[in-house]
């Protein structure tokens, strides 16, 4: 069984359905309002642990009921949720969904409070991986992934929302997963290939591109391919991304090629674009793999 460490944010998402977005300046009536527990690690968490893996969760929330909600939810997904507490608000993302699309404000709070040295040993031994992502500080994202190398897991991350990223930072990434605006910006050209190519040359073993409906790119040091997602009906994408990286995070961990993990993930996204929310839409293992066959 893959045991994955994650490392990242928890957020309540106030989730606004709407026809489509206001003009600036208008006021829109008719939308529908519903919350849901999110935040990309805490998703991701979700994602990981719905795949299988036994997962610890470590992050930061604010003393209050978002944060009490957010840590009893982790705990009944079986997750070990290793979040401390901090003087500022829980995490809150403001979700609008409309048509198949969404659109994200996130107020951080407690996230930023997630220090370099709040990251203890303990929260990577024996574990097989630890994914990042980038809505902690990345002083504390480069410390645990650094953490997490010497102490031999497996690195993942997924650098959303894009900051920037010293190249030796990324050097301590094993396997990175990112859309198409953040590795033109990390890989430094528009050409995804020489992009890919480049991010291998820093030291990365697997670089993986999603491209929401159409599907994933990756290239690694063995192999290169692509994998088609299939047509769904969209509920709601938020969150689909998050269930891709905990899917391929799984995978990868557990000792499956890159395509596979890739083919995983892919499908793993696209169920979770079926159901309303972030985390209650991440799918089970026995979900993705009935879905392999017939999506
Ligand atoms: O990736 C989706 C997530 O981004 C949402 O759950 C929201 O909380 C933001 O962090």
């Amino acid at each position: 069984m893959a045991r994955i460490t994650v490392v990242g944010s928890l957020n309540l998402d106030m989730v606004m359905r709407a026809e489509r977005l206001p003009m600036r300046g208008e006021t829109l009536t008719g939308g529908v309002f519903s919350t849901a527990e999110g935040g990309k690690g805490g998703n991701q968490a979700v994602a990981c642990a719905r795949m299988g893996a036994s997962v610890r969760m470590v992050g930061k929330v604010g003393n209050d009921p978002f944060g009490d909600r957010l840590v009893e939810s982790l705990l009944r997904e079986g997750i070990h949720a290793m979040v401390g507490r901090s003087g500022g608000h829980t995490g809150v993302a403001q979700v609008t969904v409309f048509g198949d699309d969404n659109a994200i404000i996130v107020a951080p709070g407690a996230n930023l409070d997630l220090k370099p040295w709040d990251l203890q040993e303990d929260h990577f031994k024996d574990a097989t991986s630890a994914v990042f992502q980038l809505e902690i500080p990345v002083d504390t994202v480069s410390r645990g992934l650094r953490m997490a190398r010497d102490m031999g897991c497996l690195t993942f991350l997924n650098p959303s929302p894009l900051k920037p990223l010293p190249d030796e930072v990324i050097g301590l990434v094993d396997y990175l997963v990112l859309n198409q605006v953040e590795l033109t910006q990390l890989g430094g050209t528009d050409d995804p290939d020489l992009s890919m190519g480049r991010l291998l040359g820093l030291g990365v073993k697997g670089v993986v591109l999603t491209m929401g409906s159409r599907g994933a790119r990756f290239l690694s040091v063995e192999s290169s391919g692509s994998v088609e997602a299939s047509r769904v009906e969209v509920v709601d994408s938020t969150g689909a991304g998050d269930a891709f990286m905990g899917a391929f995070a799984v995978m990868i961990s557990e000792g499956h090629s890159m395509e596979e993990a890739v083919r995983f993930g892919v499908t793993a996204g696209s169920l979770a674009c079926l159901k309303a929310g972030a985390q209650p839409s991440m799918p089970t293992r026995e979900e993705v793999e009935g879905a392999m066959g017939r999506l």
